[in-house]
């Protein structure tokens, strides 16, 4: 992705804040407890969060107690993290790029990006982060990748409609369940800031009907910029699967990843 490409799709999620906070799930539950034993998050812990959206992460970082700063560039996703999280004293939510973020009062015991790390500078992203830790301090980075399962075979026809309205499709795509070996370990190991990264996955599956599934459609950067003749061809293609073919439901299958590091002293 060139970086005006990314500084443009990144905005998209903003563009429908309320849509993003209604369809996007949260995260499995068994995630926060390896983070909080992996990262010794409790009570006292400092943790910035980084691209908080409407707040799924921010969360479960809240119930266990931390003191929370969320960041995230869109003043319409960090207004909706500020509703949900009323009730949390112990959160912060500003509204900033990461990469202009100036903090004013000293370093974290975690750093967490939740799908949102993609999204921040590479030349900036984890020398920033590190910047904002102590020593011994944790980064962690979440990932949400769609795998094969679920109502696979759905999946495939899918991508039909996509080579057929999106001619940026590339041809036979497939959906497999294959574990290369995480973009994050080698980034981690490039920035010399941290030590080796640990990995933790977590599969799920949720099962949408055609207008849950259009509306979850509708929070991904890719479809938000489509062309709308386009957007509605490929959304009347995949409304016509699920319902005349596939029985009106389908299932996704997620698999979540944690990969997390220590900043070396
Ligand atoms: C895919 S959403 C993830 C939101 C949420 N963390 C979640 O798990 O659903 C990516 C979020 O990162 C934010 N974002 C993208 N680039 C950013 C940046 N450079 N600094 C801060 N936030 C950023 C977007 O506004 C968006 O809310």
């Amino acid at each position: 992705m060139t970086d005006t490409n990314r500084e443009m799709l990144r905005t998209t999620f903003g563009q429908d804040a309320e849509l993003y906070d209604q369809c996007r799930p949260s995260y499995p539950p068994p995630l926060f407890t390896d983070l909080a034993t992996l990262a010794g998050l409790g009570p006292h812990a400092r943790v910035l969060e980084i691209g908080c959206g409407t707040g799924q992460a921010t969360l479960p970082l809240a119930q266990l107690g931390c003191t929370v700063v969320a960041m995230d560039l869109s003043p319409d996703m960090v207004a909706i993290a500020r509703r949900n999280l009323a009730q949390f004293p112990n959160v912060t939510v500003v509204v900033s790029a990461f990469e202009d973020w100036q903090p004013s009062d000293g370093t974290f015991d975690a750093v967490l990006s939740a799908t949102a790390f993609h999204w921040l500078d590479p030349e900036v992203r984890m020398i920033k982060a590190a910047d904002m830790l102590r020593p011994g301090g944790s980064l962690g980075i979440v990932s949400t990748h769609h795998i094969a399962g679920g109502t696979n075979a759905f999946f495939a026809d899918a991508q039909r409609c996509y080579e057929r309205f999106d001619p940026t499709t590339p041809p036979g795509m497939r959906l497999t369940t294959d574990d290369e070996t995480p973009e994050e370990a080698a980034e981690f190991d490039r920035s010399a800031r941290f030590g080796p990264a640990e990995f933790r996955r977590y599969e799920w599956q949720q099962t949408y009907t055609a207008p849950e599934y259009l509306n979850l459609l509708m929070t991904y950067s890719g479809n938000r910029a489509m062309a709308p003749q386009a957007r509605a061809g490929l959304f009347a293609c995949i409304t016509h699967l699920i319902d005349d073919i596939y029985g009106g439901a389908i299932t996704k299958q997620y698999r979540t990843r944690l990969a997390i590091a220590h900043k070396t002293p």
